[in-house]
């Protein structure tokens, strides 16, 4: 198997807690994380086009979630009568710089799922195409747990489209194109790169985005970080239970305990350590899977 990099980190914005020494990439991010929420993507859009998007890279698919589509098949959702299952997977369009990816999403395509990578980035976008024409002429071992179920004999296809997450004009454009809603969801550095005033919408996109019977699925970090020290990434522990299970606004500095019936949006289904995550995650990531109420 081919070697890949991993464990490159978001930039940390506390001195002292981050994984790398501070540069001019990670003040950057900081003040992308800084800017008023209508700015946002113009700051991540910067980012991209000065080269700095490799500050989020983890230089291949997310081993947490080849796991879990290799093993746990019961609990996602099955190929639907005449078509393939949907994925969407929010901005999983990372790159080195000069040599563009698009990981999870391809991936997912080599698992049979029709994928959909949503990047606010022009050049993000371009870059994950890129890598996607790649990859799914010659996919790479990395793309598989079970060496011996890849690559897949019937692979789904990729789209990456050019969009904001929480605006209406890409997805109405898909439901133009007989696209209602998707069968998976996955969340890894979406969330925790988004400033905290922003979470609620994006649990109500989410909720609006996905099938009655499909599955979200998200893998949880940085799990390790203080829910009070500023990000990206913001520390998230206990932060999708807030949102997604009790329907609150996940602003909060103490990981409350998790227990019980909740009420909000989301049953949660699945919630467990990965046998296997990205270094960056301090073996502290979680992967956990919601089915909308
Ligand atoms: C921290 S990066 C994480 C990327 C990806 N999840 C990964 O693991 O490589 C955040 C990404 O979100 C994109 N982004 C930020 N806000 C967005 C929005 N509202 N809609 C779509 N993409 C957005 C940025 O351009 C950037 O590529």
């Amino acid at each position: 198997m081919a070697q890949h990099h991993q464990g490159v980190s978001f930039p940390i914005s506390h001195a002292g807690e981050g994984l790398f020494p501070p540069s001019a990439g990670k003040k950057r991010l900081a003040e992308t994380s800084f800017r008023p929420r209508e700015q946002q993507a113009k700051g991540w859009d910067s980012l991209w086009q000065s080269g700095e998007n490799d500050l989020w890279d983890r230089g291949r698919p997310s081993p947490a979630l080849i796991e879990l589509l290799e093993s746990r098949t019961n609990l996602l959702p099955a190929a639907l009568k005449g078509r393939r299952s949907r994925a969407l997977v929010p901005v999983r369009a990372a790159s080195r710089k000069g040599c563009g990816r698009g990981y999870d999403v391809v991936m997912l395509a080599l698992h049979g799922f029709e994928a959909i990578g949503l990047e606010v980035s022009a050049k993000g976008a371009e870059t994950a195409r890129e890598y996607a024409a790649r990859e799914l002429k010659s996919p790479q071992a990395y793309n598989f747990q079970d060496q011996s179920a890849g690559p897949a004999a019937n692979p789904g296809s990729v789209t990456i489209i050019e969009g904001d997450f929480f605006a209406r004009e890409w997805q109405d454009a898909l439901v133009r194109d007989g696209v209602e809603s998707f069968d998976l969801i996955y969340d890894y550095t979406f969330l925790c790169a988004l400033l905290p005033e922003m979470r609620q919408d994006w649990c109500r996109r989410i909720r609006n985005l996905i099938a009655p019977t499909g599955s979200l699925v998200c893998l949880e970090f940085p799990m390790y970080k203080d829910l009070r020290a500023a990000g990206p990434p913001w520390g998230l522990r206990g932060v999708h239970w807030n949102l997604l299970a009790e329907g609150k606004d996940g602003i909060i500095h103490e990981a409350a305990e998790v227990k019980g019936l909740a009420d909000g949006p989301f049953e949660r289904i699945l919630y467990n350590k990965p046998a296997r995550s990205y270094d960056a995650g301090r073996g502290e990531d979680m992967i956990s899977v919601w089915r909308p109420r």
